[in-house]
């Protein structure tokens, strides 16, 4: 764990992570009944320390065909299609645009749309996913907590979308 990359980020988060991980370690049983939920998703890592980071289902939540498509491929299904950019548009308003504004300039967020990235893995699909889906330091949250996995394939579709 990188030290400069923890006292941004809410102390409960961290512990829940390390709970969540030693539980794992320690239940086979458990792990294995989060880890069907996701099945078939590749590795992910934390954009904040590397380190594995577990995809869950939320209640109800399931695998669409996108996420299928992305787990398989590493690319978001759903850049350049309309439907999907329409949607992605609603969740980015609601979700994303206070701190990263509407044109995804930025403000206490940084800018989506520059040509360079405070996480390099930004620029492949799955690392964005990483970053929206597991949080990162200070205000950016992990998304994952309160979005499902093609919910977040939208969003990240639309940012995709603003850069001219
Ligand atoms: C409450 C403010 C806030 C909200 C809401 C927010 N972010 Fe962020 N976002 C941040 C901050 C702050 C960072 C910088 C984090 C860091 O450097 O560790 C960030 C970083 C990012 C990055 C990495 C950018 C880079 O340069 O590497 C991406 C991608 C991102 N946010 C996407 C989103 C998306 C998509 C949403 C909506 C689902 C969202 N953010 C909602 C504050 C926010």
């Amino acid at each position: 764990m990188k030290s400069n990359s923890m006292p941004g980020r809410p102390l409960r988060f961290a512990i829940l992570r390390g709970s969540v991980r030693s539980l794992l370690a320690s239940a086979a049983g458990i792990s294995f009944v989060v880890l069907a939920g996701a099945a078939g998703a590749p590795q992910f890592t934390s954009p904040i320390d590397n380190g594995p980071l577990e995809i869950k289902l939320l209640p109800g939540e399931k695998i669409t065909e996108g996420v299928q498509k992305f787990y398989e491929t590493g690319q978001d299904p759903y850049k350049g299609d309309p439907q999907a950019l329409a949607e992605g548009k609603d969740l980015y308003e609601t979700y994303c645009q206070a701190c990263h504004m509407p044109d995804g300039s930025g403000r206490i967020g940084p800018s989506l749309i520059g040509d360079t990235h405070h996480y390099p893995r930004f620029t492949t699909d799955k690392g964005m996913f990483e970053i929206v889906y597991g949080g990162a330091t200070g205000a950016m949250q992990p998304f994952g907590k309160r979005l499902t996995q093609d919910q977040i394939l939208h969003v990240m579709a639309y940012v995709r979308s603003l850069k001219k």
